[in-house]
This record gives C-alpha cells, structure tokens and sequence, in this order.
C-alpha cells in the first residue's frame, strides 16, 4: 500500500466548504486505486483560532507540518475579526518561508465548454512561475518619522540566488512544453530591482538556448494576459508581480474560483504545499456558491508531486468533462452548488477510470 501523508489546513471561510469537497474527491481516488492510500490530518488553524489562542497555529505547529508529505491549504482570512497581515503572515506566509517554498506554480488554461467573457482568444495554455521567498514580500523596512511626517518604507530584496532560481525552473519547465519564457520586468520604472531582475534573466537564459525568451513590462503583460494569452507558455515573475498576474489568469480562465496553485520546497527538506489560487472569499462563505474546482486541481498538482502522475491525470480529465457538461457554480455560469460540482466530479471519475 502506498501512503501519502497529507496535513490538511482548511483554514477560513469557503477554506472549510472546498477543502472537505477536495478530500472527498481524493477519498474517491482510493476507492478507484485499490493500492494508494492517503493519510489526511486535519488542524483547524485559522483566524477563529486565533481569536481564542491569540495566535494563528501552536507554537509548535510547524514542527507537527514538517513531517508530512504535503500540506493542502484551503485559504487564510478573516478581516472582520483579524487584521489581514497578522492572519496571513503567521500561517500563509510564516509556512512558504519557514518551509522554503520558493516556487509557485500556476497554470491557467483554456477548457472546453467554459468560454471566457475576458480573454480575447479560445484557446491559451500557459503556467505563471511566481517567486514565492523573497521580492516585494519582504519584512525589512519601517516607519520612520520624517520632520512631522511618518513615512512607511518597504525594502523589495531580490538575491541572485533566489531569482536565478526561480527563472532556471521557469526554463526547465519551458523545456518540458512550448520552449519559450515570458519575463515579467518593469526595469523602465524601478530604479535598482528591476534591472537587476533583467541581468539574472539574461545570464540564466543563456544556459538554455533552445527556449525562446522575451521580456515585458508588467503593465503590457497585464494587458496582454486579457488580448493576447495565446503567446505565452511559461511566465516568470517575481513574488507580488506574480500574484497579480495569476489572478488576472484566473479571471482569464472565468473565475479565480478554478486556478490552482503548488507551493514547492526544491531542496527536499520540507514539504510543499498545495492551495488554489483564490482567498476566503467572505462574500460568499455558507452559502453552497463556492467553486470547489480551484481546490480540486490543487489536489490535481498534488498527485503530480506525489509521482502520481496518471492518476492525476484522470482527475484532470474528470474536471473537464464536469466543466464540458456545464455542471458548474454561478461564478462560471452555471447553477449547481459546491455539493454538486463535488459529486459529479467524483462520478466522473468513477467513469473516466
Ligand atoms: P478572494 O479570492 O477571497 O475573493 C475575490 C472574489 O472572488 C470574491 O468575489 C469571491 O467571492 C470570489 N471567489 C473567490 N474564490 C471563489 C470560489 N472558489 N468560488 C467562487 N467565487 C470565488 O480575495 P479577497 O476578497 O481579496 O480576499 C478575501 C480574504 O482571503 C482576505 O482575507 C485575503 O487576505 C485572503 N486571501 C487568502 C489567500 C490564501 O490564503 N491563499 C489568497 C487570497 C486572499
Ligand atoms: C496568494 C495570496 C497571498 C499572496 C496573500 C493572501 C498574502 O494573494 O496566495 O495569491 O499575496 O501571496
Ligand atoms: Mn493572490
């Protein structure tokens, strides 16, 4: 019997309804797969948590996670009851560094039978390589007072280290699809990061000459995701910078609701982890209208890295075949709720294998 240990964080809001959805569909997989088994832990860390521990995970939280294969992550937030940066950087945050998650992959794609009201092309398939450690994301910086004024500073930090990282997995994972990059800059407007940002992508391309690369601000990039999605296969872009891009392929796509992400640890010391795309989406929490395919395709990613690659295949092709057959939520124009999307999904798969 093959076992995957997996600590499962649902987290906050439509976290706890597109999570326990998720598991079921991997509760499925076993029944499928006679031999695979997977081992899920579940800890209801999240911002209701905190209102009664005044932190967001135990003290030794970190040390319960590190000795799982994989964490899956539904989302963090509670604004009305905890400030956003505390909420995020204790747990979101505070896991991808601590666990050196340094990558973020997400895809974002085209599916038949979901037309876009956004993109201007029926047909795009490409995958955001976000740098998930360091950038815009960083602690250093303060307020300072300034003669009478306060002045907030924040320190963007790019290593060599960890940008040439991200863009040699960009590359690699290039090397596997369509051969080309995309680098997200804006080294028109900012000063010392930026240019920075273009000498590490040029010296890294360098080592791959097969891949055609090209750069663009991330304004027209921004633009270009809602034109022209088409041109691009594989995107590299630094952490915040990232996270607006993957959004806007989301949107792309028809609903933040069905992106999914990877968190990865490369050096094996830590696990990944696996959360969509989308946040806690409190406007929508309780009421059965939560897209649980986002949440869905993060499991998708995470038979990928647990090697189960054919398996996570046929995940994938059950999604489309729900998709196809329009039994969806609202936010992609259909009317089933979280429940139905979930069950289908799993018929699907009884079907598709
Ligand atoms: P959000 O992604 O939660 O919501 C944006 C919009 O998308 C909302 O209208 C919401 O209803 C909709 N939406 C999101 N997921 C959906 C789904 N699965 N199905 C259908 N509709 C969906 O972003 P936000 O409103 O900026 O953030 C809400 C909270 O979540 C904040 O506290 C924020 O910090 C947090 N957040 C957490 C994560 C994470 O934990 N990974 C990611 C993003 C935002
Ligand atoms: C994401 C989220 C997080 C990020 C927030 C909630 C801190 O938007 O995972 O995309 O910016 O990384
Ligand atoms: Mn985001």
């Amino acid at each position: 019997m093959k076992t995957y240990k997996i600590a499962s964080i649902p987290g906050d809001g439509i976290g706890k309804e597109v999570v326990p959805a998720a598991i079921r569909v991997l509760r499925e997989v076993e029944n499928i797969h006679g031999g695979l088994k997977f081992e899920v832990s579940e800890y209801p860390w999240g911002s209701e948590y905190y209102l009664e521990h005044q932190q967001m995970m135990p003290e030794d939280g970190l040390g319960t996670l590190k000795h799982f294969d994989a964490i899956f992550l539904g989302a963090v937030g509670n604004p009305d009851i905890v400030p956003d940066h505390i909420s995020l950087w204790e747990l979101l945050i505070n896991i991808r560094r601590s666990f050196e998650q340094v990558i973020n992959i997400r895809p974002a794609r085209t599916f038949a039978g979901l037309s876009s009201k956004l993109a201007n092309s029926e047909d795009f398939d490409f995958i955001v390589v976000r740098e998930n450690s360091e950038g815009e994301y960083s602690e250093a910086g303060g307020t300072i007072h300034q003669g009478g004024d306060k002045v907030a500073i924040q320190n963007a930090i790019f290593s060599r280290k960890g940008t040439e990282r991200a863009m040699k997995f960009a590359f690699e994972l290039a090397e596997q699809r369509r051969n080309k990059v995309t680098s997200a800059t804006k080294s028109n407007g900012i000063y010392h990061t930026m240019p920075f940002w273009d000498e590490v992508f040029k010296d890294v391309s360098d080592n791959f000459p097969e891949v055609q690369t090209e750069k663009e601000h991330i304004d027209a990039l921004a633009a270009s995701f809602v034109t022209r999605p088409e041109r691009f296969d594989v995107i590299v872009a630094s952490n915040l910078f990232g996270d607006i891009l993957t959004d806007i392929g989301a949107a792309i796509m028809g609903s933040v609701g069905i992106a999914p992400a990877a968190n990865i640890n490369m050096n094996g010391k830590y696990p990944s982890m696996f959360e969509p795309v989308h946040g806690s989406a409190p406007d929508i929490e309780g009421k059965g209208m939560a897209n649980p395919i986002g949440q869905i395709w993060t499991a998708k990613m995470m038979l990928d890295h647990f090697g189960e690659t054919e398996i996570a295949d046929q995940l994938l092709t059950a999604i489309e075949s729900v998709i196809r057959k329009g039994i969806v939520t609202q936010d992609i124009g259909g009317k089933a709720t979280t429940t139905e999307v979930t069950d289908e999904i799993i018929q699907q798969l009884a079907e598709v294998t």
